[in-house]
């Protein structure tokens, strides 16, 4: 998964406007940079291996001017990170240079293609056979329009591409699969991946549908289909400023979105529950929206699958026949589906392939489709019946944080939703389940206020491996508190659902391996008892508990205490204290915590 911009106007300083744009973009992917600037002549590329502040070393010896540019950081998919992989990619001679995001699935055999037609390759990605084949097709007489059509044409996968071409004051752009959208200000565009790169210059936003093709021009712009035929896109205006894409003040967005969670659970929670009432409601799902619902299917990556855990069991317990999947192997082995059956698509960015790959195939299978998603637009939102925006506001770091928080109160709520409609009847404790969740933004202030998780993780750093467990609704927040941790700091780390242990990784707990017992104030006689288990062969006990637990305090040799709430709600708060744990044990390892080794913010590609 990459990040790509382009940026079209009269004024020469499309450099510092595509840096700006990278530099919000470089969630998306930071092992190489690149951007080409066009001024009259062919595209003047610059590109390095690393982050993008090797690439502005570059620029600095000499930078280009002009108006119309294109940029792209780099998660590598096809070849190492080098500076010949890194974007932007041009052809045999220089006349067309293109940066993309996804898969060019057919590749290989179009390289063969171009290949015994003499064409020449400077890298092993898959993106380079773009623009050969456009080179192609202007050699063949083509205009820069036509022969971007016909190339796109020939392409199977996933992409999002911008292209500029030597004799042309336009970027073409088009997309099918990856994320791509149009920011619209006076005369002056941008093409990105996300809309957090352009926000500093606009607000007013196009969201683009696959097929799309974009001709943008100073002072103008034509969206068609693939043939040519005139599409109409409204442009929106979209609620977040520049700030909230900024670190504000934190040394890190990890650290910020943390903080961040009172104000977001509080967006997330806003005119849906009534905790007098036991109302709850959801503008786009009225009563009786899903009367003809038999069973639930949860489908989702990485922390956004815990949160889906978390909805499962909520569901489950309240009469709802429901059970949660990893996307990638529900869309290898799928579940018995049909029209009575309701697939929820959890997923913050709206975009990781593997849950839209599960969501089309669940669609196609006739079940009906929610996304539960926190970006308006993204393509999951927009592919699904339907969506429920869970109002957690951009988030930059990579590790999820604060979308975690609003996921499980959006399910929670969705999920009461659900019940009334599924069984004819609210849950018996809904109030106090509402009363729980409104709580919440106050009781996650309380925790950031007065967490010792900075002190815990400093006592146990340098342990061999550190274990979390839990059971029921915290069972989840073990998951999630391990995949933090790994996420982060790399270290070894693991969940297990606490009943779990005796039966195998009960073997690898020592003296030391901090073992960190989640407990929800329901089954927790039952964890103490593995708490114990572990105790008894020296490991060194953190509970994450709420106040007063005696019992638990004596068997701990560390308390990160949490509020006292609904068991349903604990998870929220006891996963905050895990989160601030994972990014102190990552900021003493002095890790690159907004940019973790390896990963992404969402995955693009299956
Ligand atoms: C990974 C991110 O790439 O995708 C995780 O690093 C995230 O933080 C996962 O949980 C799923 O992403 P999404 O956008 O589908 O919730």
């Amino acid at each position: 998964m990459c990040g790509i911009i382009a940026r079209v106007g009269d004024s020469d300083d499309a450099v510092d406007e595509l840096l700006t744009g990278l530099e919000n973009l470089e969630y998306r992917g930071y092992d190489s940079a690149g951007l080409a600037v066009k001024n009259g002549g062919g595209p003047n590329v610059f590109k390095r291996e690393g982050e993008i502040s090797r690439l502005k070393t570059a620029l600095d010896d000499e930078t280009p001017s002009g108006g119309l540019g294109i940029g792209h950081t780099r998660w590598s998919t096809h070849g190492p990170p080098t500076d010949e992989n890194a974007h932007p990619h041009t052809g045999c001679g220089d006349r067309v240079a293109v940066v993309h995001n996804g898969i060019i699935e057919n590749h290989d055999p179009l390289r063969e293609e171009l290949r015994a037609r003499g064409h020449v390759f400077d890298s092993d990605t898959d993106t380079e056979v773009i623009p050969h084949l456009v080179e192609e097709h202007l050699a063949e007489g083509a205009t820069a329009e036509e022969a971007f059509r016909r190339t796109v044409r020939r392409l199977s996968g996933s992409y999002a591409v911008a292209m500029l071409v030597e004799d042309s004051d336009a970027v073409y752009a088009t997309r099918r699969g990856s994320p791509l959208v149009l920011g619209v200000d006076e005369g002056e565009y941008f093409l990105a991946s996300d809309v957090p790169a352009f926000l500093d210059f606009t607000d007013d936003v196009v969201y683009l549908d696959d097929g799309d093709v974009v001709v943008a021009e100073p002072g103008g712009h034509v969206i068609t289909d693939l043939e040519g035929n005139v599409v109409d896109r409204t442009v929106q205006t979209v609620e977040w400023d520049p700030e909230d894409a900024g670190k504000g003040g934190y040394d890190h967005y990890m650290l910020k979105e943390i903080h961040e969670q009172p104000a977001a659970l509080r967006q997330t929670l806003r005119g849906r529950a009534d905790p007098a009432t036991g109302d709850v409601t959801l503008d786009d799902f009225p009563p009786g929206t899903f009367d003809d619902v038999e069973r639930v299917q949860f489908v989702a990556c990485g922390t956004s699958y815990h949160a889906g855990l978390v909805g499962s069991r909520l569901l489950g317990t309240r009469g709802v026949p429901s059970q949660a999947f990893l996307a990638s192997e529900y869309a290898t082995s799928p579940p018995p589906v049909d029209g009575d059956t309701l697939v929820v698509g959890v997923t913050q960015s709206g975009e990781t392939a593997d849950t839209l790959a599960a969501l089309r195939q669940a669609h196609a299978a006739g079940a009906r489709t929610v996304a539960v998603t926190n970006v308006v637009g993204s393509t999951a939102a927009r592919e699904c019946d339907d969506a429920l925006f869970i109002r957690a506001g951009p988030e930059i770091g990579v590790a999820a944080t604060k979308t975690y928080s609003s996921q499980v109160v959006s399910l929670a709520l969705f999920g009461e939703r659900l019940v009334r409609d599924v069984t004819g009847s609210r849950s018996d404790d809904v109030e106090r389940l509402l009363s729980g969740l409104a709580d919440l933004p106050g009781q996650v202030q309380q925790v950031l206020d007065y967490s010792k998780a900075r002190r815990v993780a400093k006592q146990y750093r340098d342990s061999d491996a550190y274990f979390f467990i839990g059971r029921d609704t915290v069972h989840p927040v073990a998951m999630e508190g391990a995949l933090k941790f790994k996420e982060i700091s790399y270290e070894h780390a693991e969940g297990f659902a606490a009943g779990e242990l005796k039966h195998g990784p009960l073997a690898l707990v020592t003296p030391n391996t901090p073992v960190f017992a989640v407990f929800n104030d329901r089954d927790d006689e039952k964890t103490l008892g593995n708490v114990k288990e572990v105790e008894a062969r020296g490991a060194p006990v953190v509970a994450v508990a709420p106040e007063g637990h005696e019992e638990v305090v004596q068997h701990a040799d560390e308390v990160l205490t949490i509020p006292d709430t609904h068991p349903d709600v604990t998870g929220v708060p006891a996963n905050v204290q895990l989160q601030l744990l994972s990014y102190h044990a990552a900021d003493i390892l002095d890790r690159p915590i907004d940019k973790p080794r390896n990963l992404a913010k969402s995955v693009t590609v299956e």
